[in-house]
């Protein structure tokens, strides 16, 4: 039986995970990752990190899987996006990576928008500048580090780095490229306008290629030290909201998947490169080829559910947190919750935002404040939904969810109510590595498109359908939330000066 090795390099470990052709994960193993802050703002990590927890999990799938070198014919990558990575011209990392979380470039996305206009800058990329994206970050290296500058020969996105130590290539995929703000939207290929108006040599960006393209294929001493065969295909594979899509079968326009984890994120596919106002939500090309998306991020969604569990209510089980909620009427009784513990990205580009309860009385007990979390984040998807769909997006006939947060039926409840539309819920909770793996199973042809991948591999365990009653009781709830950001939001700016 052949396998797909999907490898998903993320943000806190790298993970390896092995697919069976019937779509099942047979065996998955993680290797955790430090983060470094070395400064206010900062989020760094070492590249050569990356290598020894992908080595380390690909050892340890293999081993749990039980399975011999000759049964894995394909590799896929995913990763956190937006990430710089710098090498010399003899591939040593030049400096740690500046990762997607990292805010040093505030001042940069200003110079990149003064510079060639909002208008053409969404135009041509499809967004905005925000501090996370990679080409304001090679800027600020620019500004604050010329003897780094000066010796960068490569630039690579995280999981790419990967790619280069398995097959010594230089490749990236799509969907991770346009998050780096350097790529044409509409032509999916590295952008003249923006390497000529920024100085970036073309030479350092890697070849892009489709989700399912092979971009190399496995280096045999590395193959040796892997327990993997040498000379198997690595697809490029996608950045990690478009893998996660690829994985809950997101692949076609009408199909919005949401993903419910620390962040909350909003991801429709389109058959046209969709761009929002001002570029206020991302688009970026997809994993699929010749289809795009857009998508919504926000930044504490089941996020602030933690803290709030871990602030006020540790030691209680999350059923425990959650008992009571259902029988709260929608709205809480006059209490909203704020979702912005990290500030925000979409649909309000704003890091100095904070999270708030606004409305508390006697009335409100734990199962009301509890909700009114729940419903906050509701809220805050909502928000993201309609600026996709304010920006020329279909309404969806169905949101396919996954991620930690989808485990709670309230929650899910609520988010129909207040999204006002059905939620289909998928059963594998692997996340993105599964969608590598199955676009790795496309480029070694063991699946002949990424339909036959999506049938074999997405199974979905039942629908949540708002209830009709209770999407009229969130308009007035829904009105409050949106008032209490235009409110608040000066406040915060003034706190934060
Ligand atoms: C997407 C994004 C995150 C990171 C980290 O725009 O910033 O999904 O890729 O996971």
């Amino acid at each position: 039986m052949p396998f797909l090795l999907g490898i998903d390099v993320s943000t806190t470990a790298s993970k390896a995970l092995l697919l069976s052709d019937s779509g099942e994960v047979v065996a998955s193993q993680a290797a955790e990752h430090e983060i470094n802050a070395p400064r206010p703002l900062w989020s760094e990590q070492e590249p050569s990190m990356w290598w020894e927890a992908v080595q380390t999990s690909v050892a340890g799938v293999m081993r749990k899987a039980g399975v011999g070198a000759e049964a894995v014919v394909g590799i896929g990558l995913t990763g956190q996006m937006h990430g710089l990575v710098l090498l010399d011209k003899s591939g040593q990392s030049i400096r740690p990576a500046i990762l997607w979380d990292d805010q040093r470039s505030a001042r940069e996305c200003n110079d990149i928008r003064e510079m060639i206009g909002l208008d053409a800058l969404v135009r041509e990329t499809g967004n905005d500048a925000f501090p996370g994206f990679t080409l304001p970050k090679l800027m600020w290296v620019r500004n604050n580090e010329p003897g780094n500058y000066a010796r960068i020969a490569h630039v690579l996105l995280p999981k790419d780095y990967i790619r280069y130590r398995l097959t010594g290539a230089f490749g990236t995929d799509k969907a991770g490229a346009g998050g780096t703000l350097m790529l044409g939207l509409a032509s999916r290929g590295w952008s003249d306008l923006i390497c000529d108006s920024f100085e970036v040599d073309k030479n350092w960006l890697p070849q892009s290629y489709e989700g399912p393209d092979v971009t190399g294929v496995l280096r045999d001493d590395v193959a040796d030290q892997l327990g993997l065969r040498a000379g198997i295909p690595v697809v490029a594979g996608g950045g990690d909201q478009a893998a996660q899509a690829v994985g809950v079968g997101a692949v076609h326009p009408g199909v919005v998947a949401l993903t419910l984890g620390t962040s909350g994120v909003v991801f429709a596919g389109t058959d046209q490169p969709l761009t929002a106002p001002n570029g206020a939500a991302h688009a970026f090309p997809h994993a699929v080829p010749g289809r795009w998306h857009m998508m919504g991020v926000m930044l504490s969604a089941a996020g602030s559910l933690r803290w709030y569990h871990d602030t006020f209510r540790q030691g209680t089980s999350y059923d425990e947190l959650l008992t009571g909620t259902d029988t709260v009427v929608p709205g809480c009784q006059g209490l909203s919750f704020l979702p912005y513990l990290s500030g925000e990205r979409t649909p309000h580009a704003d890091p100095n935002v904070r999270g708030a309860f606004v409305g508390l009385t006697h009335v409100h007990d734990a199962a009301h404040v509890t909700r009114a979390v729940l419903e906050g984040v509701a809220f805050g998807l909502r928000d993201n939904l309609d600026l996709l769909t304010n920006s020329g997006l279909p309404r969806p006939d169905v949101v396919r969810v996954s991620g930690g947060g989808a485990r709670s039926d309230v929650w899910l409840q609520i988010i129909a109510d207040v999204m006002d539309v059905p939620l289909a819920k998928v059963a594998s909770t692997e996340g993105a590595a599964v969608g590598a793996a199955m676009l790795a199973g496309i480029g070694a042809a063991v699946w002949p498109s990424i339909d036959a991948a999506v049938s074999a591999c997405v199974r979905l365990e039942g629908e949540v359908h708002p209830d009709a009653g209770n999407v009229s009781a969130y308009g007035e709830p829904l009105a409050r939330f949106r008032s209490l950001y235009h409110a608040l939001a000066p406040t915060f700016r003034v706190g934060a000066d």
